[in-house]
């Protein structure tokens, strides 16, 4: 396997970067009026202008190249033929089987797998459409008005970030509750705020075996079990995973199981089963909404070509940066309250899928994969980190996503848009010495102050984003937005030749955490560094002294 670096094509671009780094984007706005209308895409309710990018005709037409060069067409097909192209799992990574509402066949082991995906939609439709209605009753024969999804990494994100966007368009009686982390107080503070009569949990784990939820369950489960019985857990534990055999065995009786399968990645996962909060939270129509949204641009990624193909064209973006511009991060700015999950759950999409330094072969990359992903909602971001985005020695491109539309229409609405496109604005132009010079000379500044202030209110400009519209907030443009970035952390994972569908760097702190769990349970010691050994000793001995100080 080549290094995508060997390909003529990377050449060209470290040449097309050597003779363009210089020019600023400023200039080349004044130069090409048609610019913002050609690096344009739209896609069902999303449109992206990505014209404030350091880019011409040439590098992009080179990029694409690239991404022939380094078989994204050809992957892309593989993927939506169910090939396992997670090699290192040996699976498929089917999401857009989930979301395939056109129906058609797609079979992984020679076995057509929209048969079962439609079966569990139903069960899920079914189960959603009863507790909707009040017709599902917990012990007391009360209706649910709490559900509580306890789950972690993708088995809690995309959820929590769908039923938190799409709150306009919830289910008024049911509160929806996330439970993720080990630390019990983000489960006692839940605890705190239901009632066990009316508390629906979720298990949602494709495993059944990782050990924050398991525990989670565990301890909700005796919380559950103080005021109601053993034989009220059916009306109350449903449990979402790949495992029948683990969720039986914690108690949960398999008719109460909503299966996924193997070949669903966590971080893809809010399309099956694991998106059963949503679904009951959105109920069934509006939750087809969203899979709609998905396979809108499912169609779009797979049929339309590199050269007009959004997720396609996000990703090259991506990798311009990221290998040519050495820009280590990217920024996720939603501005809107309700995406505010969306900058860690792109996180979990992105950096869980493309943190990699191995190929395909088993070779170390000899360039940068993943980016850092951070964000958080704008204007908020304005007010802390953006003064580094705008004057720091880091050039980092930025998503800012804004809906057009929004149910209720106010002054605020304004000032969030205008505060958007502004941001973009100066990125893009900043603001010369000249400029802020003639400013403060406008305040009537005397020259040695003017001559001293003037560097610091200079901005380079030149900074790149991209400008992500949405019509509105809704289930279908979700969808859409969502796939868009599942599809761009693809492309730029072929393009890195790496697999996108593991995560094996996250099993070595598990393994040590047993270890280290071990020697608190039974007090007895394993070989670490000194370092290690010393954090250990330091909170046993605290555990110890806390025990002995209760029985003094
Ligand atoms: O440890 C990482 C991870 O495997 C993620 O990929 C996954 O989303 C999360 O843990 C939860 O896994 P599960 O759904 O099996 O509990």
């Amino acid at each position: 396997m080549k290094f995508p670096t060997d390909l003529p094509i990377w050449q060209k671009l470290i040449d097309d970067h050597t003779e363009t780094k210089h020019e600023h984007l400023r200039d080349v706005f004044a130069k090409d009026p048609q610019r913002a209308e050609r690096y344009w895409l739209e896609v069902g309710g999303i449109s992206v202008d990505y014209s404030k990018n350091r880019i011409n005709d040439t590098i992009m037409a080179d990029l694409v190249q690239l991404a022939r060069d380094t078989g994204v067409p050809e992957r892309m097909k593989q993927m939506f033929q169910g090939e396992k192209i997670n090699v290192t799992e040996e699976r498929a990574a089917l999401h857009i089987a989930l979301r395939n509402r056109a129906n058609t066949p797609i079979y992984v082991d020679n076995q057509n797998v929209m048969p079962k995906i439609n079966q569990v939609l139903q069960q899920m439709a079914d189960f959603a459409q009863q507790v909707r209605d009040g017709q599902w009753k917990g012990y007391t024969n009360q209706a649910i008005t709490d559900i509580i999804n306890i789950g972690i990494g993708g088995s809690n994100l995309g959820p929590r970030m769908m039923c938190t966007a799409l709150r306009p368009f919830g289910h008024q009686r049911l509160r929806m509750h996330f439970v993720s982390n080990v630390d019990d107080a983000q489960l006692q503070d839940t605890l705190a705020k239901v009632q066990p009569e009316t508390t629906l949990f979720i298990i949602a784990s494709k495993t059944f075996t990782t050990q924050e939820t398991i525990t989670n369950a565990l301890a909700a489960r005796e919380w559950f079990l103080k005021t109601a019985s053993q034989a009220d857990i059916a009306k109350h534990f449903v449990a979402v995973s790949s495992n029948q055999q683990a969720v039986v065995e914690f108690g949960i009786n398999p008719t109460h199981m909503f299966e996924f399968w193997d070949w669903v990645g966590g971080r893809y996962s809010l399309w099956s089963a694991i998106g059963l909060p949503i679904m009951l939270y959105l109920g069934e129509e509006q939750f087809i909404e969203m899979l709609e949204g998905a396979h809108l641009m499912d169609q779009h990624f797979i049929n339309t070509p590199l050269t007009h193909n959004l997720p396609v064209t996000l990703a090259l973006l991506g990798v311009w940066y990221n290998n040519f511009y050495n820009g280590k991060s990217h920024v996720i700015a939603p501005y809107d309250e309700h995406l505010h999950h969306l900058p860690r759950f792109i996180q979990q999409l992105d950096m869980e899928s493309n943190g990699k330094s191995i190929q395909l072969d088993g070779k170390a990359t000899n360039t940068f994969t993943c980016p850092i992903i951070w964000g958080e909602t704008g204007s908020n971001g304005q007010h802390a980190f953006f003064q580094l985005l705008h004057q720091g020695t880091h050039i980092i491109p930025i998503d800012m996503i804004v809906s057009l539309e929004k149910s209720r229409h106010s002054n605020q609405h304004n000032i969030l848009v205008a505060n958007v496109f502004a941001q973009a604005e100066a990125f893009m132009r900043g603001k010369t010495a000249e400029e802020a010079e003639a400013e403060l000379r406008a305040q009537g500044l005397p020259e040695q102050r003017i001559a001293q202030l003037v560097p610091h209110k200079t901005f380079s400009g030149n900074r790149p984003s991209n400008m992500i519209l949405m019509q509105k907030i809704n289930p279908k443009n979700m969808g859409t937005l969502i796939a868009m970035y599942e599809h761009k952390v693809f492309v730029q994972g072929i393009i890195w030749g790496i697999n996108s569908f593991d995560q094996w760097g996250v099993e070595l702190g598990k393994q040590l955490a047993q270890t280290i769990l071990s020697e608190f349970n039974d007090n007895t010691e394993q070989p670490h560094d000194s370092s290690t050994s010393r954090l250990i000793k330091r909170y046993k001995h605290f555990i110890k002294q806390t025990q002995e100080q209760k029985h003094q």
